[in-house]
C-alpha cells in the first residue's frame, strides 16, 4: 500500500555545538589523577526540573511539529550558554505515523466476519491534564506494514527464537496466523523478523502484568510507576539503523534513494495493545496449555492456540463477547508519510586553534530529543542533563576556562524510529569522526528508578566509570545510612560483577545513539542511566512517560537526576582535560581473556573436530596482555610529560585499539568483532557475535568459522602491535 499524504515536516536533525575559542588557559600540564571537577558541583536539580517540565509539554515523536519546538528549545538553550557553534542539521528521511482519524485496532470476527470485539486504539488519560492533548497518536509500532491480515490467534510467549521454535515442537503452525507476544525480553522488531521467517502474518503486541504491574492495581499510574491495564508500549518494529532507504549512506540532497518497496521494513502488520485486552484474547484461546515459562500474571490460563474456543471444546473464559468461531486483526496502515527537508543548511565549522590545546580531539556527549510520546523519562530526563551540562561548560568557557580537547553536544532526531538521526551523521561524517573521536559518553535516559546506576560501555572505559562514580555522592539518604556514599558504592553493591571487585559494566549492544559509532567505527562508547531493577521501567514509551511520573513518583528532588549528569560531567571532564586519555587497555585484555575462555568452553570440543585452531587466538591475548603491562607500566613512566608530542603520540595509540577491532571488509553497520547487537534481541551486547551467528547455525561453514577465528586473533594482535610501537615487531 502506497504511503499517502498528510504534509509533516520531519526533521531527523540533531544540535551539534563545538566550542574551543577561548584563549589557552594553562592545562597542558593537568595529570591525570584529576580532582573533582569543580564544574559538576553547580548542576542545579531546578534547572533540571523546569527543563523537563518545558520538553513534556506535547508530545514531541519525531518529525512533527512539537519535535522541532524542542530542538528550537535545546537550540536556543545552546546559543544562551555560550556555546560557539550551534546547528540544526536535518536529514530527509522515511518515518511513519498512524492515521489519527483512523486509529489501528485490533478486531475479533464472528464467522460472518461481524466484528464482535474491538480493541480501543488509543490509552486512556489518566492524570496529567497534557495526557487528553489532541497531538498524542493513536497507538501503534512505526514502520508496521499496512494491512488487514485476518487469521487465527497463536499465543507466542516472549516471541524469541526458542519460542518460535518450541511450537514448532509442538507441532504448531504460526504460517498465515496472527500472532500474540508479549513484551519483556526482547526487541520488538526481532519479534516481528521471527514471525516474518515462521510465515505469521501479523503480531500483536501486550505488557503482561507479570513484567509490567508486578506489584498489584495499587501501584499503577497515576499512584506509582507500573503500567496500567490500558497502557500501551510504542515503539519501532524495524531491525536496521539509519534512515530504511537510504542504507549506510547519509540522507542528504543527492543521496540516491532506493524505492520504499525495496527498503527492509516489516512487510506483516504488528499492534500493540493494553493487557486489558489482551485478557479477552487469551481467555477465549483454544488448544494446549502454555508452558509455566509463558503463563504471566493475569488471571486466565494462557493457551497456545491457534484459534479461540468453540462450545463444547476446552478452554477457558466466556464467549459471549466473542461470538463464535472468532479470529482476528485487523490493522489499517501503516499512516501518512511525507518527506520534508528544512531550512538550508549552514557550513558545520569547528573553530579551530585559538584556544584548546587539541580542537582536532572530539569528545561527544550525546542524547536523543525525540520521544515516542511526552517521554519524561526516555529521553527528556537525559535532555535535561544535557542542557545543564551544556550550561556550565558554555560558562567555564566563557569564563575563560575551555576544555583541552572539544566537546560535542549532540541532540538526536528520531532515535525512536531506529537511530536515525546518529546514524545519517556517523554517516555522513564517518571518516572525520573515526579518525577524530575520543568517546561517545551517551545518556539516552538519565533516570527511570531510584535503586542504582547502570552503565554499558567499552572494557576500555571501565577505569574512568569506577573512578568518576566515585566522585559523586550517592542520592539516596538511605543508602549512605547504610555506608555507601557514592554512587560507586552503591552501584557495587547492587551490581557487582562476577570475576572482579567492580561493579557490572555492561557490553555494548543497542540500546541507544552510541551504536553506530561503535559498532561501525570502533569509536569507544559509554551509556549511563540511573535505574531501579534492571529492566524495571513498565511505563516505557506509554502514554504515562509524564512529566507527573518523574517529579512525583520517581525522583521528587532530582537529585537522582543531578546525579547522573554529575556522572556525566565528571567523565566528560576526564576525557576533554587529561592530558592522558584516561583508558586502560589492560581491562580490555581482561575482558579479551574471560570471553575467549567462555567462548572457548562453549565451543571448544566442536571447533577440535574440525580442526578449528585456537592457538593464534590465545598467542594474541598473551601478547596484547604484556603489551598493555608495557604500555600503562613502563612506556607510561617513561613519557615526559612536557613534551607534547609524546603526550599526543600516547593518545594516538590508545584511540587506535578500539578501532582495531573493526573489519572494514565487512559492508553492514555491525563491523565491531568483539561484540555487537544480538542478532536475536538487538538490545543486547553479544560477544564475538558475528563468529557466534557462525557457529549456532544449523549447518556451519567451518571455512567461514576458520576465517573468522583468525580475523579475531589478527585483530587482538594488531592491537597489540600497535602499543608496541606498531608495524616492527616481526621478522629476522
Ligand atoms: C480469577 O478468575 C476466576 C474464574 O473466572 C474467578 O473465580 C476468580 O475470582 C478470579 N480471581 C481473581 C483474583 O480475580
Ligand atoms: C525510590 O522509589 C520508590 C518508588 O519506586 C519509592 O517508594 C522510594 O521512596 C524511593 N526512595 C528514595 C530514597 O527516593
Ligand atoms: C536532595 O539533595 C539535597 C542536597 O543534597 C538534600 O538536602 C535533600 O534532602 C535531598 N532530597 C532527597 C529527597 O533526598
Ligand atoms: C582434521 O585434521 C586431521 C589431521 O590433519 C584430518 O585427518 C581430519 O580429516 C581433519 N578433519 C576435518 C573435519 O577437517
Ligand atoms: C605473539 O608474540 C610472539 C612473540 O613475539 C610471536 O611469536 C607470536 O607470533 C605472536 N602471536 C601472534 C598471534 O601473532
Ligand atoms: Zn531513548
Amino acid at each position: 500500500m502506497p504511503l499517502t499524504g498528510i504534509q509533516i515536516v520531519l526533521l531527523a536533525d540533531l544540535l551539534l555545538l563545538t566550542y574551543s575559542c577561548l584563549p589557552y588557559s594553562g592545562q597542558w600540564n593537568r595529570k591525570n589523577d584529576r580532582e573533582k571537577s569543580p564544574l559538576s558541583d553547580g548542576v542545579s536539580s531546578e534547572n533540571l526540573r523546569t527543563h523537563l517540565r518545558q520538553l513534556t509539554r506535547e508530545p514531541h515523536v519525531a518529525g512533527t511539529e512539537e519535535e522541532l519546538d524542542t530542538a528550537r528549545y535545546v537550540r536556543d538553550k545552546f546559543l544562551e550558554y555560550h556555546l560557539d557553534s550551534v546547528k540544526v542539521v536535518p536529514y530527509d528521511v522515511l518515518l511513519s505515523y498512524p492515521d489519527r482519524e483512523k486509529p489501528n485496532k485490533v478486531y475479533v470476527l464472528d464467522e460472518a466476519g461481524d466484528i464482535v470485539f474491538s480493541t480501543l486504539g488509543h490509552q486512556k488519560p489518566l492524570y496529567a491534564p497534557e495526557e487528553s492533548s489532541h497531538r498524542v497518536f493513536p497507538t501503534f509500532n512505526a514502520y508496521s506494514a499496512p494491512g488487514q491480515p485476518i487469521g487465527d490467534l497463536v499465543y507466542v510467549g516472549y516471541g524469541r527464537r526458542e519460542d518460535f521454535e518450541f511450537l514448532v515442537a509442538e507441532g504448531i503452525s504460526v504460517k498465515g496466523s496472527i500472532v500474540l507476544a508479549r513484551y519483556g525480553k526482547s526487541f520488538r522488531a526481532n519479534i516481528v523478523k521471527f514471525a516474518m521467517e515462521y510465515g505469521a502474518i501479523g503480531v500483536i503486541f501486550y505488557s503482561d502484568p507479570m513484567e509490567y504491574a508486578s506489584q498489584g492495581e495499587g501501584l499503577v499510574y497515576p499512584n506509582g510507576k507500573y503500567l496500567p491495564d490500558m497502557g500501551v508500549q510504542s515503539g519501532t518494529v524495524k531491525w536496521t539503523d539509519g534512515d530504511p532507504t537510504t542504507p549506510h549512506r547519509p540522507s542528504v540532497p543527492g543521496t540516491y534513494r532506493i524505492p520504499e518497496s525495496e527498503a527492509e521494513l516489516p512487510r506483516i502488520p504488528a499492534q500493540p495493545i493494553g493487557y486489558r485486552e489482551a485478557k479477552k484474547l487469551l481467555e477465549n484461546l483454544a488448544g494446549a496449555e502454555a508452558p509455566s515459562r509463558w503463563q504471566g500474571a493475569l488471571n486466565v490460563t494462557y493457551r497456545l492456540g491457534p484459534g479461540f474456543v468453540r462450545p463444547g471444546i476446552g478452554g477457558t473464559g466466556s464467549l459471549r463477547d466473542f461470538g463464535e468461531p472468532p479470529r482476528c486483526m485487523d490493522l489499517r496502515g501503516r499512516g501518512s508519510v511525507e518527506r520534508h527537508g528544512i531550512a538550508a543548511r549552514s557550513r558545520t565549522a569547528v573553530r579551530r586553534g585559538r584556544g584548546s590545546l587539541e580542537p582536532d580531539r572530539y569528545v561527544i556527549l550525546g542524547n536523543h530529543r525525540d520521544a515516542w510520546i511526552f517521554g519524561a523519562v526516555d529521553p527528556s530526563s537525559g535532555t535535561a542533563s544535557l542542557l545543564e551540562a551544556a550550561r556550565l561548560y558554555g560558562e567555564a568557557a566563557k569564563a575563560g576556562n575551555p576544555p583541552r580537547r572539544t566537546l560535542l553536544f549532540c541532540s538526536w532526531g528520531a532515535e525512536e524510529y531506529g537511530l536515525i538521526g546518529s546514524t545519517e551523521w556517523v554517516e555522513e561524517y564517518a571518516n572525520a569522526l573515526a579518525d577524530r573521536t575520543v568517546i561517545n559518553l551517551n545518556v539516552d535516559i538519565s533516570v527511570s528508578g531510584n535503586k542504582t546506576l547502570r552503565a554499558i560501555g567499552s572494557p576500555l572505559s571501565f577505569q574512568s566509570l569506577y573512578s568518576t562514580t566515585k566522585k559523586v555522592g550517592n542520592p539516596n539518604p538511605e543508602e549512605v545510612k547504610d555506608g555507601r556514599p557514592t554512587v560507586f558504592d552503591t552501584w557495587l553493591h547492587n551490581s557487582p560483577s562476577e570475576n572482579t571487585d567492580f561493579p557490572t559494566v555492561e557490553t555494548l549492544g543497542c540500546t541507544s545513539d552510541y551504536a553506530p559509532f561503535v559498532h561501525f567505527l570502533g569509536i569507544p562508547s559509554i551509556d549511563i542511566t540511573y535505574n531501579g531493577e534492571i529492566e524495571d521501567y513498565p511505563l516505557y514509551h506509554s502514554l504515562y512517560e509524564t512529566f507527573h511520573l518523574v517529579d512525583y513518583l520517581l525522583d521528587q528532588s532530582f537529585n537522582y537526576t543531578k546525579a547522573v549528569t554529575q556522572v556525566w560531567m565528571e567523565l566528560a571532564d576526564h576525557y576533554a582535560n587529561s592530558a592522558l586519555l584516561p583508558f586502560d587497555v589492560r581491562d580490555y585484555s581482561k575482558f579479551l581473556r574471560q570471553q575467549s575462555q567462555g567462548f572457548w568452553k562453549t565451543f571448544g570440543n566442536l571447533l577440535e573436530k574440525h580442526n578449528v585452531s585456537l592457538d593464534s587466538w590465545s598467542s594474541a591475548i598473551d601478547n596484547l596482555t604484556s603489551a598493555a603491562e608495557f604500555f600503562h607500566g613502563e612506556h607510561r613512566e617513561s613519557l615526559d610529560l612536557d613534551e607534547p608530542y609524546q603526550v599526543r603520540r600516547f593518545n594516538d595509540e590508545l584511540m587506535a585499539v578500539e578501532r582495531v577491532f573493526i573489519n572494514t571488509m565487512l559492508p553492514s553497520g555491525n563491523r565491531h568483532m568483539i561484540y555487537r547487537p544480538s542478532s536475536s534481541n538487538s538490545y543486547a551486547g553479544q560477544v564475538f557475535g558475528n563468529l557466534v551467528d557462525l557457529m549456532v547455525a544449523s549447518d556451519p561453514d567451518w571455512n567461514e568459522v576458520k576465517v573468522g577465528v583468525s580475523i579475531i586473533a589478527q585483530m587482538i594482535q594488531s592491537a597489540a602491535n600497535t602499543l608496541m610501537g606498531s608495524i616492527n615487531v616481526r621478522g629476522f
